[in-house]
């Protein structure tokens, strides 16, 4: 779905109606506030330590990580950060979609074919956000990510941007998460409220835990849809 192909009335231009960033879309909705507020309090959460890179994920799928990592991306982006947001994703990717790009090429190229980033990053339609898709789908995902090649990617990409968000896959399904969860200065936890089971989430904070990742905290998604407060930072106990 792309950005701007379902500019409908504004009233219904919410996440439930398929809309993706709505922080883009609608900048003065109510949940478009609610990831400001999750930009803001990611900030607080690393006060002593600058966070290059960062990535969001989830115990299980469907929890909401692309949704959230690609609108608080967008936040900072607003704020007039260089940001540059990557499809980490490279078994379910959704940022080609989200983004209304194509995804002949992306991390999957620049990390199987060792091709320069600069020939795969896209402006994306807001300003100061670059993309990088996922590429096509390669039948060694957790090797591609866990490779030499995905840390010298890192550590080019942070020269160049002041921050760089990576979306990926879920924590407790593959080893894709673990392994770039340690290679990444923080990692928020996004967890759907109703859905996440609560032993689920104590595993993923526990294989966290074994890599040393810096766990910033928690996103508690779709946490009362019906007020319109889809979203909401809570900090780990
Ligand atoms: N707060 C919310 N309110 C309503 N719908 C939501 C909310 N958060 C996510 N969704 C919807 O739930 C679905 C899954 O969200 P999303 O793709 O962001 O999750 P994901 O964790 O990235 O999934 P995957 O594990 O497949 O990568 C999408 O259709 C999205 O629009
Ligand atoms: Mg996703």
């Amino acid at each position: 779905m792309s950005l701007f192909n379902h500019r409908k009335k504004p009233s219904t231009d919410t996440i439930e109606n398929g809309v993706k960033l709505v922080t883009a879309v609608e900048p003065k909705n109510v949940v478009s506030e609610q990831f400001r507020t999750v930009r803001t309090n990611i900030e607080f959460s690393s006060i002593d330590k600058e966070i290059k890179t960062l990535l969001f994920t989830s115990s299980d799928v469907s929890e909401g990580k692309s949704t959230v990592s690609a609108n608080t991306a967008v936040t900072w982006a607003q704020q007039g950060k260089k940001v540059l947001f990557v499809d980490a994703d490279l078994r379910r990717p959704t940022l080609h979609t989200t983004f209304g790009l194509t995804n002949t090429q992306g991390l999957s190229t620049i990390l199987a074919s060792n091709e320069d980033y600069h020939s795969i990053q896209t402006a994306s339609a807001i300003e100061n956000l670059t993309v990088i898709t996922s590429g096509p789908i390669p039948p060694n995902p957790a090797e591609l990510l866990n490779s030499n090649r995905m840390k010298n990617f890192l550590l080019s990409v942070e020269n160049e941007y002041d921050l760089i968000v990576l979306d990926v896959p879920p924590l407790l399904s593959v080893t894709d998460t673990q392994v770039l969860a340690a290679n990444v200065d923080g990692v928020v936890l996004v967890v759907r409220q109703g859905v996440a089971q609560r032993v689920a989430v104590k595993r993923s904070k526990e294989l966290l835990n074994m890599v040393h990742a810096n766990l910033l905290g928690y996103v508690l998604n779709d946490v009362a849809p019906k007020n319109g407060y889809g979203y909401g930072y809570g900090y780990e106990k």
